[in-house]
C-alpha cells in the first residue's frame, strides 16, 4: 500500500501501540506529535515523525501536501478528567480548535477518512450501563464536551463533503503491548491502573482513592479497563470498514464489564504480590459513578474480536512495562 496512514499524537501512549499495529497491518503510518505528552523513542525506527501541532494549519497542510494521505487516525489531545475541570479552554483549544484545523485540512485535500479517538465521557452520568452508542450524550466535564464537539463537527463534514469517519468511544484505556514494545511511559500518568502499577513497585508512596460514596456496590467508581492492543486493533477494523466504502459509525470500545477502583486495586496488589499502601479520599471532580460499554455494534459492525478481555492480563502487561521503565 502506497498511502500513508497519518497517526497524530502517534508518540503517545495509545499512538505508539497504534504505529505498530499499522506496520504489522502492512500500513504505512506517518506520525504527527508536539511530544507534549509523547516520547520521540516511542516512534519505531522507520517511522517518519512530523514534531508540531495539529492545530497550526500550514505545518500539517505542507505534510499532506508531500504526502498522500489514505486516512487519519486522530489520537493527539489532553486526556485527563480533573484538568479539564481545572483548565477548560486548554481543553477546547487543544481538542476541539485544533481537530477542527486538522479535519479541514483533511477536507481541502480530500482525504477520505477519519478515526477519531473519542471517548465515554461523552455519555456523562449515563441512566443505565452497559451504555448503548444511542443513549443520551450529557458530558459532565469539559473534557467530555471537548471531544463530543468534535463527533459533531465531524458529523457535519461528513454530510456536506466526500469524508466518512468512525468516532470510537473508548472506555478506560489500559495495559501495555503484549510483547513489550510499547506501553505507557508518561511519568506523570493520572490514570488508575497505571498510578497503582507504579504503586506496587514502589515508585510511588501508595495510592488515593477517590470517592468512597458512590451509589456502587463497594461505593468506589466502576469503569469498564480495555486493553490498549484490543483498542488499536478496534482501530484497524474502523479503517476497513470505511475503506469498504461503510457509512460513518459511532462505536463504544469497551468490554461491556465494569470493575470498581477498589476491585482494580485487589487485582494489582494479587498480580504483583506487593500489598501497598490505599487510602480512602474523598471524590474528584468530573467523575461518574459507573461507565460500562455495550459493544455489540463494534463486534458486528466493525469485526472487532477482542483477544485480551481479561483484567489480570491488563494489569499483568502494565506491569511488565513498568518494570521495563525502570526507577
Ligand atoms: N482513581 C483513583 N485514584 C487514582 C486515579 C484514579 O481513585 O489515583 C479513580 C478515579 O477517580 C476514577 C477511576 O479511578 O473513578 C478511573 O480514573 P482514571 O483517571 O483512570 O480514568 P477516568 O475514568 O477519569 O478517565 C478515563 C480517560 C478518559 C475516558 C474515560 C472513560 O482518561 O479519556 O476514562 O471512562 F473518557
Amino acid at each position: 500500500m502506497d498511502n500513508y496512514i497519518l497517526v497524530t499524537g502517534g508518540a503517545g501512549y495509545i499512538g505508539s501501540h497504534m504505529t505498530l499495529a499499522l506496520q504489522a497491518a502492512g500500513e504505512r503510518p506517518l506520525v504527527i506529535d508536539d511530544l507534549s505528552a509523547g516520547l520521540r523513542r516511542a516512534v519505531p525506527e522507520g517511522v517518519p515523525l512530523f514534531e508540531g501541532s495539529v492545530g497550526d494549519s500550514d505545518f500539517v497542510g505542507d505534510i499532506m501536501d508531500r504526502h498522500p494521505i489514505a486516512a487519519i487516525i486522530h489520537f493527539a489531545a489532553s486526556v485527563v478528567v480533573p484538568e479539564s475541570v481545572a483548565q477548560p479552554l486548554a481543553y477546547y483549544r487543544n481538542n476541539t480548535a485544533n481537530a477542527r484545523t486538522l479535519i479541514d485540512c483533511a477536507v481541502q485535500r480530500r482525504i477520505p477518512h477519519v478515526v477519531f479517538s473519542s471517548t465515554a465521557a461523552v455519555y456523562g452520568e449515563p441512566d443505565r450501563n452497559p451504555i448503548g452508542e444511542d443513549q443520551p450524550t450529557q458530558p459532565i466535564n469539559p473534557y467530555g464536551r471537548s471531544k463530543l464537539m468534535v463527533e459533531w463537527m465531524l458529523g457535519d463534514v461528513a454530510r456536506a463533503h466526500p469524508l466518512s469517519y468512525a468516532a470510537l468511544r473508548y472506555f478506560n484505556v489500559a495495559g501495555a503491548d503484549p510483547d513489550g514494545r510499547a506501553g505507557q511511559s508518561s511519568p506523570n500518568a493520572t490514570h488508575l491502573i497505571k498510578i497503582a502499577v507504579q504503586a506496587a513497585l514502589g515508585k510511588r508512596d501508595g495510592l488515593d482513592v477517590f470517592g468512597t460514596d458512590y451509589p456502587t456496590a463497594d461505593g468506589s467508581c466502576i469503569r469498564d479497563y480495555v486493553h490498549v492492543a484490543d483498542l488499536v486493533a478496534a482501530h484497524l477494523d474502523a479503517l476497513r470498514y470505511l475503506r469498504a466504502g461503510h457509512p460513518s459509525v459511532t462505536c463504544n470500545i469497551g468490554y461491556a464489564s465494569g470493575y470498581s477502583v477498589l476491585q482494580v486495586i485487589e487485582v494489582v496488589k494479587r498480580v504483583s504480590g506487593v500489598d501497598f499502601p490505599v487510602r480512602l479520599q474523598g471524590r474528584r471532580a468530573g467523575d461518574p459513578a459507573a461507565l460500562v460499554a455495550a459493544n455489540e455494534r463494534a463486534k458486528t459492525l466493525l469485526g472487532w474480536t477482542p483477544r485480551y478481555d481479561d483484567l489480570e492480563t491488563i494489569v499483568r502487561h502494565a506491569l511488565a512495562w513498568e518494570r521495563r521503565l525502570g526507577a
